[in-house]
């Protein structure tokens, strides 16, 4: 018979988890004003917030954490960094910072001024926040296949070019640059392919504009691009990647996905000049040049982890046990983003929810539900996340209502993805029961789903 897969790494070192019961994760969520954000780790079981530094790092990368160099000047992890980021991604200049909305904040600075337009694909949160932060616009030229959770497309997460074009031509003068999200995390951890890619990078600069990659998850959009694309079908991840790269001119990072390190972030550029005006940020905010906000010991780590993350095992590991979950949700008939994402499983709430108001924050409803029943803790992608309109003050209801499970690299078992599962399966079975979701009485003025309270209706 043909074997099973198996991952190809074992367990060297383990940590225990609290399993809760239903009476005391009912008093705990009433306590954290149904914000999820407010619980303390040990009242998760599951923990499927984010696979953002949740991650477990390799042998080899604490081996490298001992061999860490913490010179303020000139430190040797800086230069292993470099290496990395030259070798596996193939950018000449760079500057490490805290994590990617860092590497956003000094990046930005230097090329978003008030009135800018910045068009890309599913702008996440932080990156959106950095720009209206700047009193510019973010417009999301995302295909529109994305925003049909039961449409099967290989690459859910392409920057549809017509929708592209029409901002450059409309709003030329006002773009400094067009991003590219790969995968593209807010439309469901869907990959962009590299003909679209492309595209993109030709068409903006037939509009003279640079191409920035917020490229968070870059390794596992290869994956993708590898097992979708068959003309990658022969080819290694990290020739894929270097190819992907050359594509963009600058990328921010956030280490934290698929460098696999807790944290730690980067921005990459092959201009000189960009890279010495957002030395001058980079300073002020991160910190030196050569170590901007990390520690040499967590320089080293992401070095290493980048040479890991770009390995097809352990990206098939990964990615395969994503899609294994998310096999599991669509057995139950929970309404899920299709094709699976790469790194976290995206519920349809309006789909889970038909007979709840929008107004009452569905994907809201569900993550606590989904607590309340088993421990498992995801996140709100919907309205909560996508703040009020800063012109009318009034909810922003976008095209997806979602609850993210996202996995964390190498860190949970499928036992945990089968239990995960019937958690949510058993809230699918109930839902009818559900009658009603919340309603606001805290809120901050940006990126408000951090710190939100609610009450139930
Ligand atoms: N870009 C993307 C696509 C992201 O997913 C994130 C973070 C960032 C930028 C910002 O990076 O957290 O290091 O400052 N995403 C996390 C998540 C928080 O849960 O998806 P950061």
């Amino acid at each position: 018979m043909e074997l099973p897969f198996a991952e190809s790494f074992r367990i060297k070192m383990v940590e225990p988890i609290y399993k809760s019961t239903k009476e005391e994760r009912l008093e705990w969520i009433k306590a954290a004003h149904y914000n999820l954000f407010n619980l303390k780790s040990n009242q998760v079981f599951v923990d499927l917030l984010t696979d953002s530094g949740t991650g477990a790092m390799s042998d080899r990368q604490w081996s490298e954490m001992m061999l860490g160099d913490e010179s303020y000047a000139g430190a040797s992890s800086y230069f292993k960094m470099k290496n990395a980021i030259k070798t596996i991604l193939g950018f000449d200049y760079f500057l490490p910072t805290h994590q990617g909305r860092a590497a956003e904040n000094v990046l930005f600075s230097v090329l978003i001024k008030e009135g800018d337009i910045v068009p890309g694909n599913s702008h996440f949160d932080t990156t959106k926040g950095h720009i209206e932060f700047r009193k510019a616009e973010a417009i999301d030229c995302t295909i529109d296949e994305a925003f049909d959770t039961a449409v099967e497309h290989p690459f859910k997460g392409n920057v549809d070019l017509e929708k592209l074009e029409d901002v450059l031509k409309k709003h030329g003068d006002k773009v400094p640059f067009v991003i590219v999200t790969v995968t593209n995390n807010t439309a469901g951890g869907q990959p962009v392919d590299i003909d679209n890619l492309k595209d993109v990078y030709n068409l903006s600069k037939k509009y003279g504009k640079p191409v920035v990659f917020d490229s968070a998850r870059f390794a596992e959009n290869a994956y993708f691009i590898k097992k979708r694309n068959k003309a990658y079908a022969d080819k290694t991840i990290k020739e894929i990647v270097l190819e992907m790269f050359t594509y963009a001119d600058i990328m921010t990072m956030s280490s934290k996905k698929d460098a696999i390190v807790n944290m730690g972030g980067f921005i990459a550029m092959k201009d000189k000049e960009i890279f010495d005006k957002a030395s001058v940020y980079n300073i002020m905010f991160e910190g030196f040049i050569t170590y901007g906000g990390m520690s040499g010991r967590d320089m080293n780590a992401l070095a290493q982890g980048l040479d890991e993350g770009t390995e097809f095992d352990t990206l098939e590991s990964r990615v395969e046990q994503v899609a294994y979950l998310g096999q599991k949700l669509s057995e139950y008939g929970v309404p899920v983003q299709k094709p699976f994402g790469g790194h976290a499983i995206f519920i349809d709430a309006i789909k889970f929810f038909p007979h709840i108001p929008r107004e009452e924050y569905l994907a809201q409803t569900l993550a606590v539900e989904t607590y309340i029943e088993g421990g498992v803790r995801g996140v709100e992608i919907g309205t909560l996340l996508a703040d009020r309109d800063p012109v009318t003050g009034l909810d922003r209801f976008p095209r997806l209502e979602l609850m993210r499970i996202a996995v964390p690299r190498r860190t949970y078992t499928n036992n945990h993805m089968d239990y995960v599962a019937a958690t949510i399966g058993n809230v699918f079975e109930r839902r009818n029961e559900i009658k009603h979701g919340f309603k606001i009485t805290h809120e901050a003025p940006i990126l408000r789903h951090f710190t939100v309270k609610l009450e139930r209706i």
